[in-house]
């Protein structure tokens, strides 16, 4: 049997003060959740999916509700779950009215012959494997509609960028369960007043997640067009690949991030051997791990 590992991340950013404590508990929780899971024999795919369930549904972060909304003051979320046995990946991108798109991302891995679903074909997808659509506007919280009316003043070229000051609270996680498999997954409200369909890192394959048992699990978070020319947590994996240990590769991939793109950003890693990695150039990232060698989880941030 090996040994179980997760690792959570509630996103990198500037994460103010008065935010960190409501970031650690929700890691916390998700990491609870999810190795609860571990614990009672499910696989890494299962434990990735409850964690960022748990993640989804807490406000504080930019996934699910009190996700960042759009120019057009909508929510449009992005998940992914990639299953690194088979490397199947489950995504969904620019869904309205998927409460939990991870639940749905995880359908799509199960149950299509696609990797990726996008807007109402996605919702449909859903909703013909049982999944109710939620209301947008359930997804919508009051401190996303006051960020949106301050940033929608602001000129065409500085909207939808990233701010490393404003919550940019992408979730993942990255687990390793006891038949040795491993899984990745992230979920995301994207930036804050991005164009109505844009699309970042988090859904893509190899840009915000990848999960390899030969390699490597990577959940990827920050500025999303950065980290797509990098194809980053696919970067990472073949750090690990080239005989890096998870620290090294993940201290390595965020750091060329940053020399290339000069874009901003953090990685979770777990790699085959149950390793554990996790860097970031944010000034904060809210994470939490546990392995079977620890008696407690671990919360940072
Ligand atoms: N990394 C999340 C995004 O840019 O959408």
């Amino acid at each position: 049997m090996a040994k179980p590992v997760l690792i959570v991340h509630g996103g990198a950013w500037e994460i103010p003060a008065e935010q960190v404590e409501a970031c650690r508990a929700g890691c916390r929780r998700a990491l609870e959740r999810g190795w609860a899971a571990l614990a009672k024999g499910a696989s890494a795919v299962e434990a990735c999916e409850v964690a960022i369930l748990e993640l989804e549904d807490d406000p504080v972060f930019d996934a699910g509700i009190g996700s960042h909304l759009n120019r057009d003051g909508r929510v449009q979320l992005d998940a992914i779950l990639m299953d690194g046995r088979t490397l199947k990946t489950g995504a969904v991108a620019a869904v309205e009215r998927l409460r939990n798109p991870i639940q749905t991302a995880r359908l799509v891995l199960e149950h299509s012959e696609h990797m990726m679903l996008v807007g109402p074909g996605a919702e449909q997808f859903a909703v013909e494997r049982g999944v109710s659509l939620c209301n947008p506007s359930e997804l919508v919280i009051a401190r996303e509609v006051e960020l949106w009316y301050k940033r929608k003043h602001e000129s065409d070229a500085g909207r939808g960028r990233f701010q490393p000051k404003e919550r940019l609270g992408t979730v993942g996680a990255v687990a390793r369960d006891a038949q040795g498999n491993l899984a990745a997954g992230t979920s995301t409200g994207g930036t804050a007043c991005k164009y109505p369909g844009r699309v970042g890192d988090s859904p893509l394959i190899g840009c915000g997640c990848y999960a390899d048992n030969q390699t490597g699990a990577v959940s990827a978070t920050g500025q999303g067009e950065e980290i797509m020319k990098m194809v980053l947590a696919k970067a990472a994996c073949d750090r690990l690949a080239g005989g890096l240990e998870p620290q090294a590769a993940a201290e390595k991939a965020v750091a060329v991030l940053g020399e290339r793109t000069e874009g901003l950003g953090g990685l979770i890693v777990v790699d085959a051997q149950g390793r554990v990695g996790a860097a970031f150039s944010t000034p904060n990232m809210a994470y939490a791990l546990r392995t079977a060698d620890s008696a407690d989880p671990v919360v940072r941030l």
